[in-house]
């Protein structure tokens, strides 16, 4: 690599800029200096996860891919030398190409109202899914533990995300509260005694939503790791 500038990738575009200013964020340079206005800047102090964007690159210790979601707006560019970046463009849209399974589950589950958040909620799913295509609910819980929404709440958004767990059957959750399904598994106000959540109010909770039609995801569609940066 040419030490004097910066060379990056963005959704499997090579980036090379040699008049960075390194104080400047990795979100701000998404969004101004390559017009990618999909990762959000909610608080910019890493706080609300509206950023998240995906980075992989080689683990210096073994030589192996690895992925993680970052948050944007605490991240120095500069810091992203000789890696990989994939942001919600990069992954599916509307306009260009279909939406990626995590979109259009989302878009189903009706888990985005503003959309401020939804972006950065995809990539921390997404991110989750390049490590561990069939997570399971507590991997999903901890992945978004991050992200903050406020408007749509949290319940749409579990249940989209949900379905790509092992604990998902046919579309629909389950779990292991004897045989029934909450998403809020056992923090499930029915199993702590409310006795406002009558069976009815459950099939409600459980069944908001029909998952029967949405596309598989298949991962290995997924944007691979640049041959270029294997080789430095
Ligand atoms: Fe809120 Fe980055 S903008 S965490
Ligand atoms: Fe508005 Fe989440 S959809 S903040």
């Amino acid at each position: 690599f040419d030490q004097n500038s910066l060379l990056f990738y963005v959704n499997g575009k090579r980036v090379e800029d040699q008049n960075v200013d390194p104080r400047t964020t990795l979100a701000t340079y998404l969004r101004e200096n390559l017009k990618l206005t999909g990762t959000k800047i909610g608080c910019n102090e890493g706080g609300c996860g509206a950023c998240t964007i995906m980075v992989s690159d080689l683990d210096p210790a073994t030589d192996e891919i690895r992925h993680y979601s970052v948050n944007a707006c605490l991240t120095p560019v500069c810091s992203v030398f000789g890696k990989a970046v994939i942001t919600v463009e990069g992954i599916g849209s509307v306009a260009k190409k279909r939406l990626h399974p995590i979109q259009e589950r989302l878009s189903v589950a009706h888990g985005s109202q503003c959309g401020y958040c939804t972006p950065g909620f995809v990539m921390a799913m997404y991110a989750l899914l390049r490590n561990k295509p069939k997570p399971n609910m507590e991997d999903v819980d901890e992945a978004i533990q991050g992200n903050l929404c406020r408007c749509t709440g949290y319940r749409p958004i579990l249940e989209a995300f949900y379905t790509f767990t092992e604990n998902a059957e046919n579309g629909t959750l389950k779990n292991s509260m004897n045989g029934n399904s909450c998403p809020m598994g056992e923090k499930c106000c029915k199993m702590n005694g409310n006795s406002k959540c009558n069976d009815t109010d459950r099939k409600e909770a459980t069944k908001l939503s029909s998952f029967e039609n949405v596309r598989e995801y298949d991962e290995t569609q997924e944007l691979i790791f640049p041959a270029e940066l294997k080789l430095n």
